[in-house]
């Protein structure tokens, strides 16, 4: 099994080259911030606090959860625009600072990885946690500032100091949790995108990967 990992803070660009990787090396690609966006999402449908730890332990073991094809089914919707809203990325680091979310999670990431042989799995607590024995574990990082505006490119001012307020918030829990916290993996090569493009930072992840083959 070839697990590539990659961690990072919101906004440092995870998702992008999680799935530009994933294509150039031909393997699968899972966004398990999608999968705690998901239980934030059918918490907040079932009217469960989202820091009421056993009810929400509870959303997390009984959600039916699908990731095919870049969309999100959550017990039988489509929830693909509802995960990215604002009232989900408010709920989603409380939710995710459970610990009985998360090793339900964890489960199913290790589950996912088992059936698909593999492939490019992105969140905060791949390398460090998941799956600690990754061929390459990429931290990427960059600028708060930057990751804010690529966040809010394209919307006012105002969102712009939104989006940013919210980013700053959710490192700060992912971070400073007991259970599984953000952290730079040991061993992760850490890449700073501030000043790089896509490109240029799949040129450089494909060469460590090769380097790793
Ligand atoms: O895309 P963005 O970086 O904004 O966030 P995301 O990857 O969609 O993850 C949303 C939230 O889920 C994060 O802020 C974390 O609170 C949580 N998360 C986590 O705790 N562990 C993971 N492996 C992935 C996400």
């Amino acid at each position: 099994m070839r697990v590539i990992a990659i961690d990072g803070p919101a906004g440092s660009g995870k998702s992008t080259v999680g799935r530009g990787l994933a294509d150039r090396l031909g393997l699968t690609y899972l966004d398990t911030g999608a999968m705690y966006r998901a239980v934030a999402f059918a918490a907040i449908r079932g009217g469960v606090d989202p820091t009421d730890s056993e009810p929400i332990g509870e959303v997390a073991r009984s959600i039916e959860l699908s990731l095919d094809g870049g969309r999100v089914v959550v017990d039988g919707s489509d929830a693909t625009i509802e995960i990215r809203g604002p009232e989900v990325s408010r709920a989603v680091s409380l939710v995710a600072a459970n610990p009985e979310v998360r090793e339900e999670l964890r489960t199913r990431q290790r589950l996912w990885a088992a059936e698909h042989g593999g492939g490019v799995i992105e969140g905060r607590d791949i390398g460090s946690v998941v799956f600690p024995d990754a061929v390459l574990k990429v931290y990427l990082t960059a600028d708060p500032a930057e990751r804010a505006r690529r966040r809010a490119d394209e919307m006012s001012e105002l969102e712009y100091e939104r989006v940013a307020a919210d980013l700053a918030r959710r490192d700060a829990l992912d971070q400073g949790r007991d259970d599984s916290p953000l952290v730079e993996p040991d061993g992760a090569v850490t890449v700073d995108t501030t000043a790089m493009t896509v490109d240029e930072v799949l040129e450089l992840l494909v060469r460590l990967v090769e380097e790793r083959s």
